[in-house]
């Protein structure tokens, strides 16, 4: 461990320009201030890089990173990760930019045309590509993060100006096995889960937020998602199946940032498809008093639910259709989830933004 890179109270209360108490009062209040490293003679310390970040986001600047994440497949996670970031950039005029890290390619295709993709995908321009020039690092490596950006994508519009996507590539699926011996080609110089995260490095000034796409699983492709998130949300249907694993994801999560000294908090829950049964009211019920099935039981903590929640709505499913008008929200939503999308982007906005 590099002492240069630790910090105590004293010197986070100097980078922040507040008081000692202060820094204190932040520990106690915010579940999402970094856990202390260390706790020597002379107090805990922190990952100097990781206190920096946090004050940033604290400040609502740097760029929110968030993953959307289920073990759970069909849920609604692309769904809602889309929706939110073509709100957040139409409407709140953020600079945004979605990561397809799904091999199904389902974000990438509701963003761009087939025939764009096949393009980009043919050219090495997707994530695909990048994983792939790690595996064979005697080629030239291919991958260019400018150049695989797809600018002002969406059919919203025929075109949202601060939406960019980096897309996926079916390819992924016959090399995302190999990712985890990355570090064997390259004789350990890049760990496998930070290939994102020195890739996007970058360009990440130039985005308010990145909207991360995963695949139902939590592999290394997805662990290169995490790795670069400032905090990561779970949309669910709100029945048992879907919510089996989110008390995994959260323990897992945590072992990860922790692993890689880092915090990434689970921003919330987003319960989606939801169809006003018994069932579905009974698991949000659970959900909003933060004591859902195994977190009502073990050490974890249950994320909160967010407010806004997504109905089941035909005009969803159709947003998929290439017959339908998705070139206006409503088009491609219909009113009630549209409605329902904006909410729920609101509140993303206020727990990114406003940590006074
Ligand atoms: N609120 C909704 N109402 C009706 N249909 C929906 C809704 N949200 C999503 N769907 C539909 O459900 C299916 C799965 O949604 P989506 O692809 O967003 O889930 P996912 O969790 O990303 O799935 P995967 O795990 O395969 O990536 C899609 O056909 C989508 O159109
Ligand atoms: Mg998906």
């Amino acid at each position: 461990m590099n002492a240069d890179n630790l910090v105590g109270i004293a010197e986070i209360a100097s980078l922040a320009g507040v008081t000692k108490q202060v820094v204190s009062n932040w520990r106690r209040r915010y579940d999402d201030f970094p856990k202390a490293i260390q706790n020597l003679e002379s107090g805990p310390v922190w990952n100097k890089e990781v206190i920096d970040s946090w004050l940033r986001q604290r400040k609502g600047e740097g760029t929110h990173i968030l993953s959307f994440i289920n073990l759970k497949g069909g849920v609604g996670k692309t769904t809602t990760a889309v929706g939110v970031a073509e709100i957040l950039a139409q409407e709140h005029k953020k600079r945004v930019l979605v990561i397809d890290l799904d091999p199904q390619t389902n974000a990438t295709v509701t963003l761009i045309k087939e025939a764009k993709w096949e393009e980009m995908d043919k050219d090495g321009r997707t994530i695909a590509q990048l994983f792939l020039d790690k595996l064979s690092p005697h080629l030239p490596p291919k991958f260019d993060i400018e150049k695989a950006i797809a600018r002002q994508v969406s059919t919203i519009n025929d075109g949202i100006a601060k939406l960019d996507l980096l897309p996926s590539s079916i390819q992924l699926i016959s090399i995302q096995d190999q990712v985890p011996t990355i570090a064997l080609h390259n004789f350990g110089a890049e760990r496998p889960i930070e290939i994102l995260k020195n890739a996007i490095e970058p360009v990440l000034g130039a985005y308010d937020y990145i909207i991360i796409d995963c695949p139902p699983s939590l592999g290394v492709v997805t662990q290169n998602g995490l790795r670069i998130s400032t905090g990561y949300i779970i949309p669910t249907i709100p029945d048992v199946l879907s919510t089996w694993g989110i008390y995994q994801i959260v323990e897992n999560v945590e072992r990860l940032a922790k692993a890689s000294g880092i915090s990434i908090p689970p921003l919330g829950i987003v319960a989606t498809k939801v169809q006003g049964n018994n069932l579905h009211n009974r698991v949000i019920e659970d959900m909003r008093n933060r004591r859902l099935g195994n977190f009502a039981r073990g050490p974890v903590e249950q994320p909160l639910l967010f407010k806004s929640s997504v109905s089941q709505a035909v005009d969803v499913a159709r947003g998929a259709d290439v017959d339908a008008d998705k070139r206006t929200f409503k088009g491609k939503y219909g009113s009630k989830a549209y409605a329902e999308l904006q909410g729920l982007t609101l509140e993303i906005v206020q727990v990114c933004e406003k940590k006074n």
